[in-house]
């Protein structure tokens, strides 16, 4: 018994023993690790390279491009400035928004709509262009006749109304919307002229009528449409139904055109399966609000502004007239930007879902415009579709310079501009038409001496300052002759200013 404790005894002290020398090694062997990594953490990390070649982030070798930040302190700033003046304008003004003012333009005089009956009459000019369309198809008018008839239809579209509003004299905003909507009747009527001319000789020339009438017909169009009739749309799949000439010689075809938001016609447009409902309720409701927005920011922001405007403009004080541009110019620019976006993505496309109508490129990445011609291609997509289908390529075609081509397209766009703006306020300035015009001289300019980032500066200050400049110049015009006419032998600059 004793013989067996005492060897446990000794087994117990050589265990202990062997242990503790474990204990004591495995010490050792972590410590030495440590030692080891913290070796290599310090060779590492003194040793570790931190300086490259490298370009400074500023210097265009760097290739550095990600401007995200500066973009929002750019907004930031706007918001801040934005803010500090609208507050200034509430101080010194009060609150001059009126949501309902609008309305008293259509009750203030209830049984007298003059516009409204001018707009109704522009079926008279639609139903001629038809009427003359199927005399021309029946062969019961020869081609010369029938050119000089629609010649003189179209010139009736464009100077009845006109002649109208400077007879009945109604309010600018009536007639402007009125002279808008002839100017597009006449655009479309053009177009719907030239396309079914251009059918009808290959209808007769081909000789097989029949033929012709179930085979479709391919109407003059531009590669961006046949394209888009190949896709599938976020309402659908895309569906067209093909119709030949003489079949879409009907008032249901010809009207659908006209409602369409398009002013170039073809035989068969790209049409949706269905109306989206959600889609339509927002953009409807884009409308309404985006329109009480630019009537409040008019109201409340633009019209302080034109009236403190007008005496450096009466006086010819130049400094002061340069201040008033460049403070009009801020808020006017809003007003255009805003503009855009009802009337090009809200309004048009309220007008595409309903009438089923497919192809929504009203507008492409103009913002981006390095030179004055991509602003003028990508801004308004419908009036350049027609300018190059019905103007720039049959010039081009007849061996015109592009120089000229471009001439005759900024000329016709001006003379509309000044049609638009001119007949509505009853005076004529030009200052629409030149605006327009200088835009060729303007495009050489920018192309020659400014590219890339430049050209594209110079497009956003042409479109920042040069409208508020038209602007000024016509209701200043406007304002002195309607509201400034002082009595016999008062001075005009102490007329109430
Ligand atoms: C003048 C204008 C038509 C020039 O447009 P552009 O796109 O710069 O002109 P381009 O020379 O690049 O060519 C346009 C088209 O004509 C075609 N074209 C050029 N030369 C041609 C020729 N000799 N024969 C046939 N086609 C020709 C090009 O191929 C091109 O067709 P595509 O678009 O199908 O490729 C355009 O700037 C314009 O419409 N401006 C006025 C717009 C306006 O007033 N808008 C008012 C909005 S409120």
């Amino acid at each position: 018994m004793q013989m067996s404790k005492m060897a446990t005894t000794a087994e117990d002290r050589k265990l202990l023993h062997r242990r503790t020398k474990s204990t004591s090694s495995v010490e050792d062997k972590e410590k030495l690790r440590k030692q080891k990594e913290a070796e290599k953490d310090r060779r590492e990390f003194y040793e570790k390279p931190i300086h490259f070649p490298s370009e400074s982030l500023f210097s265009t070798g760097s290739g550095y491009n990600n401007y995200r930040g500066v973009l929002n302190l750019c907004i930031v700033l706007l918001v801040l400035t934005t803010s500090r003046v609208a507050l200034e304008n509430l101080i010194k003004y009060g609150i001059l928004i009126d949501p309902v003012s609008w309305v008293t333009i259509f009750v203030a005089d209830p049984y007298n709509w003059p516009c409204v009956i001018l707009i109704a009459c522009s079926n008279i000019f639609i139903l001629a262009s038809f009427q003359l369309e199927i005399l021309l198809l029946k062969g019961w008018l020869s081609e010369i006749v029938g050119r000089w008839m629609h010649v003189i239809n179209c010139v009736a579209i464009l100077v009845f109304p006109a002649s109208v509003v400077l007879t009945v004299e109604p309010g600018p905003a009536g007639a402007s919307y009125a002279l808008f909507v002839y100017t597009c009747v006449f655009l479309k009527t053009v177009s719907y002229i030239a396309t079914n001319h251009w059918l009808r000789y290959q209808y007769k020339s081909s000789g097989q009528r029949k033929a012709g009438r179930r085979k479709p017909t391919k109407s003059v169009g531009d590669a961006g449409d046949a394209n888009g009739a190949e896709q599938n749309l976020a309402n659908g799949k895309l569906e067209t139904q093909l119709v030949t000439y003489p079949d879409n010689l009907t008032l249901q075809d010809l009207y659908s055109f006209m409602l369409f938001p398009t002013l170039c016609y073809e035989l068969n447009f790209p049409r949706t399966p269905r109306i989206r409902k959600r889609f339509l309720l927002k953009r409807l409701a884009e409308m309404f609000m985006l329109l009480q927005l630019m009537l409040g920011l008019i109201q409340q922001w633009i019209a302080p502004l034109l009236h403190n405007a007008i005496k450096p403009f009466v006086d010819m004080d130049l400094p002061m007239m340069v201040e008033r541009i460049m403070k009009l110019a801020i808020p006017n620019h809003f007003i255009w930007l805003i503009f855009f976006y009802w009337f090009f993505h809200s309004n048009l496309n309220v007008l595409a879902e309903i009438t089923q109508f497919a192809d929504r490129t009203f507008y492409r990445d103009w913002w981006n415009s390095e030179s004055v011609p991509y602003f003028w291609s990508n801004w308004n997509i419908p009036v350049y579709r027609w300018c190059k289908r019905h103007l720039y390529q049959p010039l081009m075609r007849r061996g015109y310079s592009k120089l000229l081509g471009q001439i005759c397209v900024f000329a016709t766009s001006a003379f509309f501009h000044e049609y638009l703006v001119s007949v509505p306020l009853r005076m004529f300035r030009w200052w629409a038409f030149m605006g327009m015009l200088m835009q060729v001289p303007f495009a050489v300019f920018v192309s020659k001496f400014l590219t890339g980032p430049y050209g594209n500066m110079a497009v956003w200050v042409s479109l920042i300052v040069g409208q508020p400049f038209a602007i000024l110049m016509y209701l200043h015009d406007y304002y002195v002759i309607n509201h400034l006419q002082p009595p016999v032998g008062q001075n005009i600059t102490n007329a109430g200013l």
